[in-house]
């Protein structure tokens, strides 16, 4: 059956991004350090139709089992914003992507197969038409902080998975800094360590 996930990168300190995240300053000061690890796999420099073949390997792997399970994604707002500047013409995500706003637009339709969808009526709507579109596949949760959460406090999310990367960042988006369900219990799923990051993933006990 078809699964709403989580996949994030983190700071050791639980930011998902530094000071001063903005459209033209993606991920905030020090942020794309989070994501060290991932820019030379080969999967991603696929996803964003990059020059040269990248690396193989375990950190590779999992980007790879991430992008063949991606049905649908859905994100906020203020990640599309950032991305909508940087991303190359052929946007990474190659399928239906619904951005939770409350500023209606029309669908932004990308080479390469990416659709943005802008959804206003809430997250329930956005859930629905993402599990709808995703059909056997998975729902990933791209982020940011606020969509997550929101997410966890509403119990949809079947699995969490982090990249943990060494690196203190001090300040920034912090990703568990609001309401959230009074208490979760998660199983560990699985944990690849590899030199530049530690993948941690869990199942949400419901
Ligand atoms: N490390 C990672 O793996 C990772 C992944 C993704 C993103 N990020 C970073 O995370 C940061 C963004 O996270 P964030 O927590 O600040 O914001 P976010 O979750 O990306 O977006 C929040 C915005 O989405 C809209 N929104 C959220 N829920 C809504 C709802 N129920 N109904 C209507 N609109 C809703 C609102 O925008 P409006 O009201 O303005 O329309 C809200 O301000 C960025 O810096 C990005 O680079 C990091």
């Amino acid at each position: 059956m078809s699964k709403v996930f989580v996949d994030l990168g983190v700071s050791v300190d639980g930011f998902v991004a530094g000071p001063n995240a903005r459209p033209g300053n993606p991920l905030g000061d020090g942020g794309p350090l989070i994501h060290r690890w991932m820019y030379q796999t080969a999967g991603f420099v696929r996803n964003l139709g990059l020059k040269g073949k990248g690396r193989t390997g375990p950190d590779n792997d999992i980007v790879e089992a991430v992008t063949a399970r991606c049905g649908s994604f859905v994100m906020g707002r203020r990640m599309f914003d950032e991305g909508e500047v940087g991303w190359p013409e052929n946007a990474p995500f190659h399928g239906p992507v619904y951005v939770l706003t409350n500023d209606a637009r029309e669908p932004w339709v990308r080479p390469g197969g990416t659709t943005f969808y802008f959804v206003t009526d809430g997250l329930a709507s956005t859930l629905s038409q993402a599990r709808e579109a995703a059909g056997e596949k998975d729902v990933r949760i791209a982020g940011g902080a606020d969509v997550v959460r929101q997410c966890l406090a509403a119990g949809v999310v079947d699995e969490l998975h982090l990249h943990i990367a060494p690196l203190l960042l001090g300040k920034g988006v912090k990703l568990f800094d609001g309401p959230l369900p009074e208490r979760s219990e998660l199983e560990v799923a699985q944990v690849v360590d590899s030199p530049g990051v530690t993948h941690v993933s869990y199942r949400i006990v419901k």
